[in-house]
This record gives C-alpha cells, sequence and structure tokens, in this order.
C-alpha cells in the first residue's frame, strides 16, 4: 500500500519475468514421481513387509529418499515429486492410513512419518548438489477428518480451525459434472466416514492463509517446483495470488478426459498434467488393438487447445491409476508407451515402480498400485530402468543439440491401426502396437529429412538412409519403438559410436546439471514489499 503505482509496477515486470524464468528451467526437466511412504526407508530394507491393501505406512522417509538418489539420477532423471509433506490424520480411518499424504490437518508441521524438518532439508539440499530439483505435492482444496461433515473437531486444523473457512451446508462433490464450477469448487470429495472438508478458497483470510504458507514453505526447504494436488476442486481465480506467493512452477492436477476443458487450465497454473493424451496413450498402447490413429487425433488437438504444451506433465502411470502393466503384460508396450511419455511434449514424469514392470499384484488402482519399491531391490538392471535412462539421454541430446526442441509441438506425421510416427524438432518416434509377438515389418514413413541422408535410431544404433524424398522405411521388429535423428545430429553426442565432445558423457552432464544453474534459479519471487 506505501508503494507507488510505479513501483508496484516495476515489481509486478520483475515478478513476470524471473517466473518465465522458473518454468523455462523447467521444460527441460525429467520428474521421477514418489509416493514418498513407498519408496524407500531409512534403514535401508528391502524385505520389510508392505500390504497395499492395508492401507498402513510402510516405513517409507526423506532419508530413505536421500539415500537413494542414485538409483533415481541412474535413469536420467533431475527432479524428483514428492507426496504432501504436512501433518495429515493420525492413526486408523475406515479407510486406512494417511500414508499417502492427502489427508492434511496442520499446514504448519510435517507428516512425522516422513521424517523432520532436518531430513526434508537434507534431502532437498542434496538434490541441489546434484542439479536435481525437488517438486512437492500441495493439497488447498480440502483437509482430512476421521468422522463426517457434521461433527467435525475444527480445533485440530491449523491455521483454518474456524467452522466458517469451509463450504457449508455440505454436499458431495460430483465429479461428473465438471463442468459446473460452483459444484465442484465448493461441495466436498470424501464421505460420511473421512470428511474433507473443503475450504472457502474463495475468501480472502482463507487465500491469505495458503498465500503466507506456500511462500514460507517454498522459502524454508528450497523447493524448486509444485504439483498441485485437486486443481480442478478449485476456483480458478484463486491460482493467480497462489503462483505469485509460490514463485515457482506448478503443475496442477485436472483429472479429465477432456482436452479442451484441461488445457484450459494453462491461463491460471503454468502447466497441468496432460490427462487428455494419458487416456489416448493408455487406449492406444494398453493392448495389440488399441486406438493408435485416436492418439495421433488427441495429440493435435491438444496442440491447438493447450497454451504451451512444454509446460504439460506428460505421464502414462501415477498413484491414482491403474499401471500399465497390469492392463497387459506385454514388455514391447510397456516400452513403446514409455518410449511416447518421455518424447512426447511436456516434462516426462514416470511413476516408481514404472522402471520396475510393476502391475500391482493382481489389483486395480489405488490402492494397489503403491507398492513398496523396496522389492524390487533396488534392480538398474531392470529392462525399463534401462530403457528409461537410455530415452532420458535421447531427450537430454535432443535439448543440446537444438534448443527449439523443447517447444516444437510434437505432431503425428503419420499413423495407422498399429503404428504412430510422430515429429519433434529433428527427432521421428515410430512406435508400435503389435507387441513382443507381432510381425516384423518395414513401414514407410515420411519423415520430413534431408534428401538421401543418413538416419540413427537412437535406441538401437540402427542407422537407415531417407529417401530422396526425405522417407524412410522403417523395420519394425519384436514391437519395439525406433527413435530416428539424423546421424550428423549426433557428432559430439558421444551416441552410437560418434565422438564425444568434451570428454565423457557423464561430465558433460554434470557440466549441464552445474550447481550454480540452480543456484542462479530464483527460486522465491523478489520481495516486494521492499
Ligand atoms: C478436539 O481437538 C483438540 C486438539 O487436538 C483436542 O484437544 C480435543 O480434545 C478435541 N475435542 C474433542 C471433543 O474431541
Ligand atoms: C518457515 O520457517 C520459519 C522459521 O523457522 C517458521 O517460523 C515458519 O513457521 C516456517 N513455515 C513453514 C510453512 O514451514
Ligand atoms: C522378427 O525378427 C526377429 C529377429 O530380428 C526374430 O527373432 C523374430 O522371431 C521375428 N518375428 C517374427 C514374427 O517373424
Amino acid at each position: 500500500m506505501r508503494l507507488t503505482s510505479a513501483l508496484v509496477a516495476l515489481n509486478l515486470a520483475f515478478v513476470q519475468s524471473t517466473f518465465a524464468a522458473t518454468q523455462d528451467q523447467w521444460r527441460s526437466r525429467s520428474i521421477y514421481q514418489i509416493l514418498t511412504d513407498r519408496f524407500a526407508r531409512t534403514d535401508g530394507s528391502t524385505t520389510a513387509t508392505c500390504n497395499t491393501g492395508d492401507r498402513v505406512y510402510c516405513g517409507g522417509t526423506w532419508k530413505g529418499i536421500e539415500s537413494k538418489l542414485d538409483y533415481i539420477q541412474g535413469m536420467g532423471f533431475d527432479a524428483i515429486w514428492i507426496s504432501p509433506i504436512t501433518k495429515n490424520i493420525e492413526g486408523q480411518t475406515p479407510y486406512g492410513y494417511a500414508f499417502h499424504g492427502y489427508w492434511q490437518q496442520d499446514l504448519y508441521q510435517l507428516n512425522s512419518h516422513f521424517g523432520t524438518e532436518a531430513d526434508l532439508k537434507s534431502l532437498s539440499d542434496a538434490l541441489h548438489s546434484r542439479g536435481m530439483y525437488l517438486m512437492v505435492d500441495v493439497v488447498t482444496n480440502h483437509f482430512g477428518y476421521d468422522g463426517g461433515p457434521d461433527n467435525i473437531n475444527w480445533s485440530m486444523m491449523n491455521p483454518f480451525n474456524q467452522q466458517a473457512q469451509y463450504h457449508y451446508p455440505y454436499c458431495q462433490v460430483d465429479f461428473s459434472d465438471y463442468q459446473d464450477e460452483t459444484q465442484i469448487t465448493q461441495c466436498w470429495a470424501g464421505d460420511q466416514q473421512v470428511a474433507l472438508p473443503d475450504l472457502r478458497t474463495e475468501d480472502s483470510d482463507v487465500r491469505d492463509g495458503f498465500n503466507t504458507w506456500i511462500s514460507q514453505l517454498v522459502a524454508n526447504y528450497s523447493i524448486d517446483g509444485l504439483r498441485l494436488d485437486s486443481a480442478l476442486q478449485v476456483e480458478t481465480s484463486f491460482w493467480s495470488g497462489f503462483s505469485k506467493a509460490a514463485g515457482v512452477y506448478i503443475v496442477g492436477e485436472v483429472f479429465e478426459n477432456d482436452v479442451g476443458f484441461v488445457c484450459g487450465y494453462q491461463n491460471y497454473l503454468d502447466g497441468v498434467m496432460n490427462y487428455g493424451v494419458y487416456f489416448a496413450a493408455i487406449n492406444a498402447f494398453k493392448s495389440t488393438s488399441g486406438d493408435m490413429s485416436g492418439l495421433g487425433d488427441v495429440l493435435s488437438s491438444v496442440k491447438n487447445a493447450c497454451k504451451d504444451t512444454g509446460l504439460l506433465g506428460s505421464f502414462s502411470e501415477n498413484h491414482d491409476n491403474p499401471r500399465f502393466a497390469q492392463l497387459t503384460g506385454d514388455w514391447a508396450l510397456a516400452k513403446n508407451i514409455i518410449a511416447f511419455t518421455i518424447l512426447t511434449d511436456g516434462i516426462p514424469i514416470i511413476y516408481e515402480g514404472q522402471e520396475q514392470h510393476y502391475d500391482s499384484l493382481g489389483g486395480s488402482g489405488d490402492p494397489y498400485n503403491r507398492e513398496a519399491i523396496w522389492y524390487s531391490k533396488y534392480n538398474t538392471g531392470a529392462e525399463l530402468y534401462q530403457e528409461i535412462a537410455q530415452l532420458n539421454s535421447i531427450r537430454k541430446h535432443a535439448v543440446n543439440d537444438d534448443s527449439s526442441y523443447l517447444t516444437y509441438d510434437n505432431w503425428a506425421i503419420y499413423s495407422d491401426t498399429t503404428t504412430i510416427a510422430m515429429r519433434k524438432g529433428h527427432m521421428v518416434t515410430v512406435l508400435t502396437n503389435q507387441g513382443a509377438q507381432g510381425a516384423n515389418y518395414t513401414q514407410s514413413i515420411p519423415g520430413g529429412f534431408d534428401a538421401n541422408s543418413q538416419v540413427t535410431d537412437m535406441l538401437t544404433c540402427n542407422s537407415v538412409q531417407a529417401d530422396a524424398n526425405g522417407n524412410i522405411n522403417v523395420p519394425m521388429g519384436l514391437g519395439l519403438p525406433r527413435v530416428y535423428y539424423p546421424t550428423a545430429r549426433l557428432a559430439g553426442s558421444g551416441m552410437c559410436g560418434s565422438t564425444s565432445s568434451s570428454s565423457s558423457s557423464s561430465s558433460s552432464r554434470s557440466k549441464r546439471l552445474a550447481p550454480q544453474s540452480v543456484r542462479t534459479m530464483p527460486r522465491r519471487r523478489p520481495n516486494i514489499h521492499v
């Protein structure tokens, strides 16, 4: 209030520009999604019991994550997303324990099951010293309560401890009517057994409470980005103030199969989880008779509807949806959908356990898709672990070779009932849902390469020659994905027998991720009170 309007304008301009830089720092990143309770324990146990159906705390911690950063970085990830960190409902509810972190009660206390303040700061420091980013899951739509909506003990909640700060009279949210903003933002998730008290995020005291909290949280733990739970259930006018207070990249959860609707949230948030493409990709790859041409159609609608596809979250598994391997056990299909996830537009996100081909052990979706990762013994030799490492390094090569790769909208240059070829920058990715038992076939792809030039599949290092029109004949075998790049542009990458520019690929990676690039990244908005 004491500032002149000129100063305010100046400060706002500065906020905008640093904010944009933060988004750009995230574009090239690749995220490993961690459900903190299920990833790694402080004691390093790989045998501790964890029955997903029991919905109890299994003992994963922030210290455990810190001890397994080599495993994560070994796949080429340079960011992690962890479960919400705040204090949740304690003890057993009719729906089990709050091991997932989505039933918070106190914004100013940490979830002690995951560790201490020192543990979380130590994790954050360890990430930054490796040049990795920390993304934290946050919930602004609701709190959690072990009981129904009519008898809530508000004094358990902090800082929102007044009934007047929540939406009453109670109504249960109807997700099928998601276009009704009043209903979707004011009715409650949860039920009469475990209520999820729905905050009046439209009120200024609640907004101020969240804004103060998030700016402190980001500063206290040097958080680099946020994943917003239930973004659909908070009115869109909430986000600009919250985003400014956070001052970091935000990707929201709008869990709907409606491309135009989901893309619309990019008017309020930096990014959204790309649910439209998620559903289309699952439909394309979940079986050998999946809908491949539908995937191409959805890619082109997203390209048109989303403001900035490079800032979307690209995923094919998460803690809310069935494991891919539970839909099909075919390894070739698993490899294709992972190649799609990492090489299509947006920031790739791989959910813990996808690299181990976890399949929920016969259960479907939540809570069965939340298996303990320690059971895998963190096997770095696992086939999909290796494939993910290869794909992350392929993506890094494309980014280093051509900075416009990250803003080039991926599009389907070819599709038929079993094959899709997509172009992004100089890269042409050819995917198939023929599966591991599929026929060997040769597919002609209008690749748009230089006439008669040589192009290399970076996954196998096999090369083909483009014809006079730039088309290539792609040998599709064993149902595996192909990722073509002009052979001449591999020079200096160290890939597929080309020389490497600096010394080794690992030293060029550490150069790109040098700590100073993290330090110069503004993690907080500048102090606008000065
Ligand atoms: C309500 O919660 C407070 C704080 O946890 C606790 O001290 C009090 O006993 C609770 N009241 C009832 C009626 O359970
Ligand atoms: C941030 O740290 C300060 C100083 O220790 C503390 O007073 C504040 O409650 C913390 N806020 C959050 C959200 O962690
Ligand atoms: C396809 O080719 C591979 C070797 O390149 C071979 O192992 C496989 O059996 C062939 N599959 C079919 C269906 O012919």
